[in-house]
């Protein structure tokens, strides 16, 4: 996977990518948003209910195509942003993302690891009137 680590995180890593958690739909979701990895077309979108004062994630769900490291992150984040503050949502950053992965991560592959990331924080800008973009690239970070 072009990764170093420890092999319990990349056990971790594979055994989200084999059986991603939250996978699928959310009916009536408070936004959805889409990424992709512009350098291999690779993609996530991201279905996100918010509570009722919009200050607290209530549940994540997540589909989409790509290697090992873009669908893993996505599955571990699907799992963190469960009853996460928006706030802390929209501080996270590609350092976060390589913490929670657990392994060294190349540059190229770092566009991978954070297009989840991504693509909720868009989500929840975009939903918040704070950001106007239809679709979230990887291309102006990293
Ligand atoms: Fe496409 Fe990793 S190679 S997201």
């Amino acid at each position: 996977m072009g990764i170093g680590g420890s092999d319990m995180y990349r056990q971790q890593i594979l055994d989200h990518y084999k059986n991603p958690r939250n996978y699928g739909e959310i009916e009536e979701p408070t936004f959805t948003h889409v990424g992709e990895n512009p350098m291999c077309g690779d993609t996530i979108e991201m279905d996100v209910v918010l509570d009722d004062d919009e200050s607290t994630i209530e549940g994540v769900a997540f589909r989409g195509d790509g290697c090992a490291i873009s669908q893993a992150a996505a599955s571990m984040l699907s799992e963190e942003l469960q009853g996460m503050e928006t706030d802390v949502l929209e501080e996270m950053d590609r350092d976060d993302i390589i913490d929670m992965l657990g392994v060294d991560i190349s540059p190229m592959r770092v566009k991978c690891a954070v297009l989840a990331e991504k693509v909720a924080q868009d989500g929840l800008e975009i939903y918040l009137g704070e950001k106007d973009l239809d679709m979230t690239t990887t291309e102006e970070d990293d």
